[in-house]
């Protein structure tokens, strides 16, 4: 869509608008899906509902049963997805009776038999995590973001993720080796080698896998909203502008949020009719985004 805005009579702009749509649905997301085409989202972001452990607010899987009620919804997400789109998988194995249960790791095992290529695995460090003590753990402070492909070409933005170098930089480049120089390989046979002087006069430097992100504390009456920031990151590592993000267990609709605020295209699902309500809320008050870097300018100079 294409808007011309006359300003002062004179100056006129050209603003490209492309609307970004944003689709909260109802129900269940294995039938909710059957009305989308194969190959259609970019992006599957989500946090499932956790085994059980919700149990007193949307209802929750027995953990001996998580495999079966998850393999169903995952050859849908298998299908709508692009070829070269990634699906994120935001969860975190309870534990029953003393010990961590292995439903998700079954699951990781269950899925590549599926189709799914495992990628890879972020561990969500949750920086503010509340303090507490049991009487055979230590609190748990992270969770796992498992990154799951269709094939091993798919689309990755690494430069919109970069991090500062950071003060190690400093002190570490400031007088370089021989074998700093050069390509130094592992002297422990890892295959890992480096060469540190690559490093040198660099601002920025790819992130590790590991997020340190807070959790977000204020009340968004869902009992387990993940952050603005866990969505993004991935949002901008494997999307562009106008892609097709899905989050298929949506709850109070962050991901839908985020996708507005990065000019991307999303579909959020919930079972729960109150959910799709805050969801619809979050979103609800979207505008068409300007399209600043497309804006071409016309003026008359001899004013
Ligand atoms: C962990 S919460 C997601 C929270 C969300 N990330 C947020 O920030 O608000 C999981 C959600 O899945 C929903 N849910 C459970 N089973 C579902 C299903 N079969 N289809 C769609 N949504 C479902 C629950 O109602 C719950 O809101």
């Amino acid at each position: 869509m294409v808007l011309i805005t006359f300003l002062n009579n004179i100056d006129f702009m050209v603003i490209n608008m492309e609307q970004i749509k944003t689709e909260i649905l109802t129900g269940d997301c294995l039938d909710i899906l059957k009305n989308y085409p194969d190959n259609f989202f970019n992006l599957i972001v989500t946090s499932p509902p956790y085994a059980d452990s919700r149990n007193n607010t949307y209802g929750g899987i027995s953990p001996n049963k998580y495999v079966q009620w998850f393999l169903p919804r995952a050859r849908e997400f298998l299908r709508v997805l692009r070829p070269d789109g990634t699906f994120i998988l935001n969860i975190k194995e309870k534990a029953v009776n003393g010990e961590r249960h292995t439903y998700v790791i079954e699951l990781i095992l269950a899925l590549k038999k599926q189709g799914w290529l495992w990628t890879e695995e972020f561990a969500w460090h949750k920086k503010n995590c509340f303090p507490g003590k049991w009487p055979n753990r230590f609190r748990d402070a992270w969770e796992r973001c498992l990154q799951f492909n269709k094939s091993k070409n798919f689309k990755m933005y690494q430069e919109e993720v970069m991090v500062p170098m950071g003060a190690w930089a400093k002190t570490r480049l400031k007088k370089l080796s021989v074998t700093d120089k050069i390509r130094d390989e592992s002297k422990v046979n890892s295959g890992f080698g480096k060469n540190v002087s690559n490093w040198l006069k660099r601002e920025m430097a790819y992130p590790t896998n590991v997020l340190h992100f807070a959790t977000e504390c204020f009340n968004r009456n869902h009992s387990a909203v993940f952050p603005k920031a866990l969505p993004e990151w991935f949002m901008k590592l494997f999307t562009k502008e106008y892609d097709w993000v899905l989050d298929p267990f949506a709850g109070s609709g962050t991901t839908n949020e985020v996708a507005q605020e990065l000019n991307r295209n999303s579909v959020g699902i919930d079972i729960l009719p109150e959910y799709c309500k805050l969801a619809k809320e979050r979103t609800g008050n979207y505008q068409y985004r300007i399209c600043e870097e497309e804006a071409e300018y016309a003026s008359d100079n001899t004013r």
